[in-house]
């Protein structure tokens, strides 16, 4: 995380007009916020109250929206225009929808997965005087239903990034050229 964000440090005035690089930039620190938190969660006594809650979920999400996907996506702003011989993509304002709409979907997604688990691993060992348990199952779930409503408002967003950049991607293609690129071949020795 520390390489990428060097990489990206003599760029950062970039970062106003490049939504690109906003993407790269924001993808990074998911990864920074999911690998800081993983080995946190293997920790036996956060595990403990972690393992099977929501919480989990969060954490596999932030890697997996937040890094992996905006990764994805920013790396494949950069090369479809590239390869259909076009300057940039078709609409620029809508890469910077789809950040927003990404950026504020996870984050929807990712905090309510939070709190839901931490939630739920607190109700799930909370034990009365006499050893019964303070909650039933059915609690629990009760409890985390507005939290589930707003990860779908989160995913949603997020899906709705995902069909603009097919819109987005689809007209650049159909305006472009596929580019041929000569890749030279190793000498043998
Ligand atoms: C230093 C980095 C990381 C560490 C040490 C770590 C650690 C962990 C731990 C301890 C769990 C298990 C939680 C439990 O079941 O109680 C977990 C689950 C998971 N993590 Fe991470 N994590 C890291 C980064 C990431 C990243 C970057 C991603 C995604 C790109 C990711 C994806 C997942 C997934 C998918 C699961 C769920 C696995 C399952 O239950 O089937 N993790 N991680």
């Amino acid at each position: 995380m520390i390489n990428g964000v060097m990489t990206l440090s003599g760029a950062w005035h970039k970062l106003r007009d490049d939504p690109i690089l906003r993407f790269l930039i924001v993808a990074l620190s998911f990864y920074g916020m999911a690998t800081f938190e993983g080995p946190l969660m293997s920790i036996k006594t956060i595990n403990a109250l972690s393992h099977y809650t929501d919480w989990t979920i969060g954490h596999v999400h932030s890697g997996a929206l937040g890094w992996v996907g905006l990764i994805t996506m920013g790396t494949l702003y950069y090369m479809i225009p590239r390869l259909f011989g076009q300057q940039k993509m078709y609409s620029v304002p809508a890469i910077e929808v789809h950040f927003w709409t990404a950026t504020v979907g996870i984050v929807l997604y990712i905090s309510a997965m939070w709190i839901a688990g931490v939630m739920q691993g607190l109700m799930w060992r909370a034990i009365n005087t006499d050893g019964t348990l303070t909650y039933t199952f059915v609690e629990g779930v009760k409890a985390t239903w507005p939290f589930y409503v707003v990860r779908l408002v989160g995913g949603l967003m997020y899906l709705a990034g995902m069909l603009v950049m097919a819109w987005n991607t689809w007209m650049t293609v159909a305006q472009g050229r596929v580019v041929q690129v000569a890749v030279p071949m190793p000498q043998a020795a």
